[in-house]
């Protein structure tokens, strides 16, 4: 069995790296030659554990190849799957048009039968829009449409990948999610539910919106703590225990980031919206996800007479630890506002340095920590990196200037940092004033 996978970004890569790995031949496409020349000599753009040694291993098992030749490709392929981006456009939809040039072009291409999967996260009705242009195209030719909805993480995609906690197929009947169904039968597989094609679509979007309610659930539960004096550690705690509530995505902090929730909240809200469906909740999570990072860089701004030439070091720049990501990072945009009110910023993070000069030229990237902290009136953690739980913070609090640490990410340890003398300031409790240990 040979597929093709077009699109070599985070699903497309992570996927095809996955499905070699499982024993089937597979070929990346992409029409980025240079990207593709980097990804021959398994040179990877972005930062992703376990990775690189799977897209290694492919390639020396001749099971995994790349290639900028998609008629090519797709004519030796019996399943095709569409991993290209879908961005968000200014109104919030989703921008679809690579989805749909790629469709034309493997119409074009395809030999005999072939299934085209959609792994790419679309609208719902893209399917059915797809399946219209192969229809005109390849009117003569067999093919099946499905929707593969792809739920791994950045920072654990390989794990996620391998690890499936369900395997959803949206298609018109059983023979062929049966066919989809058998790449997957090497994985250690959690439940395969075939659906209809709409439906498919919609649970990619139902289920990040679904995680993004539940952080900014914990995050206004956590302002609500503040103000009543309780403490959202073990509030948040309380409520892990009760499988109804399920024991994740309850962590406090900036605000979710990334290119997956904040574009499909808002997609999900506009394809509502076309369809005359008001999603009130949904609405409510954008907007208080909006605010979220207003309201700490407030925190920050108020907490100072005045902010000009004062200098602060931001821990951890992507949108979550281990990545290397930092789209839609809270902490880029923690930082903007900063600079904004006249802070000078050193950052400093352990993957997304290099991503952070190309984003913020006017901040000062740090190698470590320690050269972040250094003259510094405040730290900031932004980034749930287990390195910074580690910091000597002793050496870290006599390079700074004044002994102040937010930890957005309620990450340090509150009593250790008390007794070296810092003031520390969590989310969703308040540290007593004086108390020291
Ligand atoms: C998300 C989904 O979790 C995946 O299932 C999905 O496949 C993916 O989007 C996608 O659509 O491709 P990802 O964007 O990698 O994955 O990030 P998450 O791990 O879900 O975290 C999103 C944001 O929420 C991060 O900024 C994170 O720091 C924040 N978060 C997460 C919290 O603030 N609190 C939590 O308790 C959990």
């Amino acid at each position: 069995m040979r597929i093709s996978i077009i699109g070599t970004g985070y699903v497309g890569l992570v996927s095809g790296a996955c499905f070699s790995k499982l024993g089937l031949n597979v070929i990346c496409v992409d029409n980025d030659v240079e990207k593709l020349n980097r990804l021959q000599h398994n040179i990877i753009d972005i930062y992703e554990p376990g990775l690189e040694e799977l897209v290694r291993r492919g390639i020396n098992s001749g099971k995994l190849s790349f290639s900028d030749d998609l008629p090519n490709a797709v004519n030796q392929s019996d399943i095709v799957f569409i991993s290209v981006g879908t961005q968000g456009k200014q109104n919030g939809e989703l921008d679809i048009s690579q989805v749909l040039i790629s469709s034309h072009e493997i119409a074009k291409a395809m030999v005999g039968y072939t299934l085209i999967v959609t792994k790419s996260t679309v609208p719902v009705g893209t399917g059915s829009e797809i399946e219209k242009i192969v229809k005109n195209i390849a009117d003569k030719k067999l093919f099946d449409i499905v929707s593969n909805p792809e739920f791994l993480r950045e920072g654990s995609a390989v794990y996620d990948f391998l690890n499936p906690e369900r395997i959803v197929i949206g298609c018109k009947n059983e023979k062929v999610a049966n066919l989809l169904a058998g790449l997957y039968k090497r994985i250690n597989l959690g439940p395969v539910f075939q659906t209809s094609i709409e439906t498919a679509e919609l649970i990619k979007f139902a289920s990040n919106s679904f995680l993004a309610t539940k952080i900014t659930f914990i995050n206004e539960m956590s302002i609500l703590c503040e103000s009543v004096g309780a403490d959202i550690r073990d509030l948040a705690t309380a409520l892990r225990f009760d499988k109804r509530i399920g024991d994740t995505y309850l962590s406090p902090g900036p605000g979710y980031g990334g290119s997956c929730l904040p574009k499909d909240t808002k997609a999900l809200f506009e394809t509502a919206r076309n369809h005359d469906v008001q999603l009130p909740l949904i609405n409510s999570v954008i907007q208080a996800n909006d605010d979220r990072v207003i309201q700490l860089s407030q925190r920050v701004i108020n907490s100072f007479e005045n902010s000009k030439g004062i200098r602060i070091g931001v821990l951890g720049t992507t949108f979550k630890a281990n990545t290397d990501d930092i789209r839609h990072s809270p902490s880029i945009y923690l930082i903007l506002r900063l600079m904004r009110a006249g802070f000078k910023i050193n950052t400093y993070d352990p993957k997304g340095n290099i991503n952070t000069l190309k984003s913020l030229p006017e901040a000062q990237v740090c190698e470590n920590a320690y050269e972040a902290g250094i003259n510094c009136q405040a730290i900031i953690i932004m980034t749930e990196w287990e390195a910074f739980r580690d910091l000597d913070f002793d050496k870290l609090g006599k390079l700074m200037s004044k002994k102040l640490i937010f930890d957005f990410r309620n990450l340090l340890d509150e009593k250790k940092l008390l007794k070296l003398g810092f003031t520390y300031k969590g989310v969703g409790f308040k540290t007593p004033e004086g108390i020291k240990n």
